[in-house]
C-alpha cells in the first residue's frame, strides 16, 4: 500500500475517538481521512435498514462540510441494480459509474447533476455481517480505482464497524450504571421502608407487651386485694355487730368468741391475701431486670453449678427426677453468679413443675444441666425428657404472667424475668428448643470476660 495510505490508516486506528464510544466523532473522521487519502472531496455513510430493504444516510461530507443527509435513502425497489451488486457483500469499484453495472441507476438522478464519475462503495461489517458502505464519490474526470485505495477504503470501514462497537459498549455500560443506579436507590428504598415497618411493628409489640403486662398485673394483684378487701369489710361488719350488742348490754361470751374467730379467721386471710399481693408486686418489680445487686464475681463453674443445683435433688427425688449435671472441670468465668444460680433455679423448677406429669410415660423422668463455652460466652442448658412445649406458646412462654400452672401458684413471671435479665440486663441469649413429647432444652449464653 502507498506510504501515505499506511500512514492514514495508522494515525486513525491509534485515535481514541474510535474506541471511545461516541460515534459521531469517529464517523467523522473516518469520512475526513478516506476523502484524504483517496483525494476526493464527497463521501458518506450509508446503513441498511433491518431488512436491507434500503440504505440511508447517517453522514455526508462535501468539501469539509457536513450536508443535510435526513433525506438520503436508497431503496432496492428504485435501485435494483445497485443492490444486487451490495448484496455480493464486495467492494463496488465503478470506474466509470455512469456505465458501471451497478451504479448506472443513478446516473440521471445524482452522478450527472454532481458531476460524480467514478465511485467506490466499501462494505461496513459489524459482527462479521455487512451493514451498510462507506461511499466514496471522485469528482470531474474518471479514475481507476487502485487495488491499493480499495484496500486502505475497506480499512477504514472496517475501523467503523469497530467504532460501532465501541458505541454500543458505551451504550451497554450507560444501562448498566444506570441500572445499577436504579438497584441502589430501589435497595435504599426498600430498606428505610423495611426499617419503618420494623420500628412501627416493634412499637406495637410493645404496646402489646405493655398492655398484656397491665392487664395482668392488674388481675394477678386484683384477686388478693379482692379477698384481703372483702375479709377485711367482713371483719368491720362484725365489730359494728359486737359493738351494738355491747351498747345494747346484749353482749354474750358466747357472742364474743364468736366474733374473736370470725375476726381472726378473716384478718389471717386478709394478711395472707395482701402478703400475695407484696409477693406480686415485688416479683414484678425484677422483671424490670434493673437489680443493681448483680455483682461479679469469678467463679469456677464445675463447683458452682453442683452448689446450685445439688439442694434442688431431694425435691426432684420426691417426683421421681433424675438430675444430672454435666460441667467440663476448670472452667473459671467472670460473671455475675446470681444470674446462674437464678436461671438455673428457674429452669430446674419448670422442669420439675411443668414437665412431667400423668402424660408422660418415662422410664426415668430426667432433668439434665450442661454448661460450656462458645465464642459468644458461657453456654449453659437445661434439658428435660418431659411432655414438651408446642411451637405456637414457643413466644409466649416468655410473656409475663403467662402460665399454665396459675392453680398451683404460678404467676408466669419466671421466664420473663429471665428473658429480660439474660437480653436486658447481660446482653445475652436465650434459645428454647421444644415440641410436644420430645421434651425441652433452653439454652442461655451470657457473654463473658475471656
Ligand atoms: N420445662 C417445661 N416443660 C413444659 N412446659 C414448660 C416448661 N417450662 C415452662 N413451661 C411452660 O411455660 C409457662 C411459663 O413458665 P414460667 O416459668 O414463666 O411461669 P410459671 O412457672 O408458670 O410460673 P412462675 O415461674 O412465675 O412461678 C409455664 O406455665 C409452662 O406452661
Ligand atoms: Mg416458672
Amino acid at each position: 500500500m502507498k506510504e501515505n495510505l499506511e500512514l492514514i490508516l495508522l494515525r486513525v486506528s491509534q485515535r481514541p475517538d474510535i474506541d471511545k464510544g461516541e460515534l459521531d466523532v469517529a464517523s467523522r473522521l473516518i469520512i475526513n481521512s478516506v476523502c484524504e487519502g483517496l483525494e476526493i472531496t464527497r463521501a458518506g455513510i450509508w446503513l441498511y435498514d433491518e431488512n436491507q430493504t434500503l440504505v440511508q444516510c447517517t453522514l455526508l461530507i462535501d468539501k469539509g462540510n457536513d450536508l443535510d443527509n435526513e433525506s438520503l435513502v436508497l431503496t432496492r425497489r428504485d435501485f435494483p441494480h445497485y443492490f444486487e451488486a451490495l448484496d455480493s457483500g464486495r467492494t463496488i469499484a465503478a470506474h466509470d459509474a455512469i456505465t458501471d453495472v451497478a451504479t448506472f441507476e443513478f446516473a440521471e438522478v445524482y452522478l450527472t447533476p454532481l458531476g460524480i464519475s467514478s465511485m467506490l462503495d466499501v462494505p461496513i461489517r459489524h459482527r462479521g455481517k455487512m451493514i451498510g458502505i462507506i461511499c466514496c464519490e471522485h469528482q470531474g474526470k474518471a479514475r481507476q480505482w487502485l487495488d491499493d485505495e480499495m484496500v486502505f477504503a475497506a480499512s477504514l470501514a472496517d475501523l467503523y464497524g469497530r467504532a460501532i462497537s465501541a458505541n454500543e459498549r458505551a451504550d451497554y455500560e450507560q444501562q448498566l450504571l444506570e441500572a445499577n443506579r436504579t438497584l441502589e436507590q430501589k435497595v435504599k428504598d426498600r430498606t428505610k421502608e423495611l426499617e419503618a415497618a420494623q420500628e412501627k411493628l416493634v412499637e406495637s409489640e410493645k404496646m402489646a407487651a405493655l398492655g398484656n403486662l397491665v392487664a395482668g398485673i392488674a388481675h394477678e394483684v386484683n384477686t388478693p386485694l379482692g379477698i384481703a378487701l372483702t375479709s377485711v369489710s367482713n371483719c368491720k361488719e362484725e365489730l359494728k355487730d359486737i359493738y351494738r350488742d355491747f351498747e345494747n348490754g346484749e353482749l354474750t361470751e358466747e357472742g364474743f368468741k364468736d366474733f374473736e374467730a370470725i375476726c381472726s379467721e378473716g384478718l389471717s386471710l386478709a394478711e395472707t391475701s395482701l402478703m400475695r399481693a407484696a409477693n406480686l408486686v415485688q416479683d414484678f418489680k425484677r422483671t424490670s431486670a434493673d437489680q443493681t445487686s448483680l455483682e461479679i464475681e469469678e467463679i469456677t463453674l464445675d463447683e458452682y453449678i453442683p452448689r446450685v443445683c445439688n439442694p434442688l435433688k431431694p425435691m426432684l427425688r420426691k417426683e421421681q427426677i433424675e438430675l444430672s449435671i454435666d460441667v467440663p472441670s476448670d472452667l473459671v468465668i467472670t460473671t455475675c453468679p446470681g444470674i446462674i444460680a437464678q436461671l438455673l433455679t428457674n429452669l430446674i423448677s419448670n422442669a420439675q413443675r411443668h414437665a412431667f406429669g400423668p402424660s408422660v410415660d418415662n422410664e426415668v423422668n430426667k432433668v439434665s444441666v450442661s454448661c460450656g463455652k462458645s465464642e459468644k460466652g458461657i453456654v449453659i442448658s437445661v434439658q428435660d425428657n418431659g411432655k414438651g412445649i408446642p411451637a405456637e406458646l414457643h413466644k409466649k412462654v416468655f410473656e409475663p404472667f403467662y402460665t399454665t400452672a396459675r392453680d398451683k401458684g404460678g404467676t408466669g413471671l419466671g421466664l420473663n424475668i429471665l428473658y429480660n435479665l439474660v437480653r436486658q440486663k447481660f446482653n445475652g441469649e436465650i434459645d428454647l428448643v421444644s415440641s410436644p413429647g420430645e421434651g425441652t432444652t433452653i439454652t442461655v449464653c451470657i457473654p463473658v470476660e475471656s
